[in-house]
């Protein structure tokens, strides 16, 4: 069956963006990004909290950042090819393709969007991925950290759910970067 992976980049201290919003210092630098890319190539689903996808849809309506390197071409043709739910109660038309916005979180429709997936899903912006980890859909977690401690802001992880996990992974990278890969343990 099709997995449900969360994936973050946060600080050290758990944040996918500081106190004033700030999250450049969790920009990958190219050996981080074409580890991502290689992680993305094969989901064949994303859904979206609105923030986290008007962040990403970048990807798909900004032709400039594909133009930057040939790994960010390669990032902006993985991006663009799944579908995407974004769940949103203001966002009235979606601006990239293969898009539908689900005005609330139905934790059965995402479990039968997974039972006839032919290929995973991940789950991104950490609004909804607490709700998709308190109804117990989330299989496994490519959490990424960057060296630095920020203190406060948008936490990546639930403070309102226990969840045991197996170590499947881990690497670190030149930049001080980790990566770890989690399965949850049913
Ligand atoms: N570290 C990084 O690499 C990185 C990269 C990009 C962005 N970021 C940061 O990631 C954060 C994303 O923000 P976030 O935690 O707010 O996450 P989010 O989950 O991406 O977005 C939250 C929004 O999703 C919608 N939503 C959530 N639950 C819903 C439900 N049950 N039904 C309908 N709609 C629902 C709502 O949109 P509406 O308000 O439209 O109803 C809500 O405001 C920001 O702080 C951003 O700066 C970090």
């Amino acid at each position: 069956m099709a997995k449900l992976i969360y994936s973050s980049i946060a600080s050290l201290d758990g944040y996918v963006a500081d106190e004033a919003g700030n999250f450049d210092w969790a920009e990958p630098d190219e050996e981080v990004h074409a580890f991502i890319n290689d992680l993305q190539r094969p989901v064949g689903t994303y859904l979206y909290g609105r923030r986290m996808y008007q962040t990403m849809a970048g990807w798909e309506t900004d032709a400039t950042l594909a133009a930057r390197s040939e790994l960010m071409r390669d990032f902006a043709q993985i991006w663009q090819a799944p579908d995407k739910i974004v769940y949103s109660r203001t966002l009235d038309t979606a601006s990239t393709a293969r898009t539908r916005i689900e005005r609330d979180f139905d934790p059965e429709a995402v479990r039968q969007v997974k039972g006839s997936a032919g290929s995973d899903l991940t789950v991104g912006g950490p609004d909804l991925a607490a709700q998709v980890f308190a109804a117990g859909l989330v299989d496994e977690c490519h959490l990424f950290f960057a060296p630095i401690i920020v203190g406060s802001g948008n936490q990546s992880l639930p403070d309102d759910v226990r969840v045991e996990l197996e170590l499947l992974d881990e690497r670190r990278f030149g930049s001080g970067m980790v990566h770890l890969h989690y399965r949850v343990r049913a």
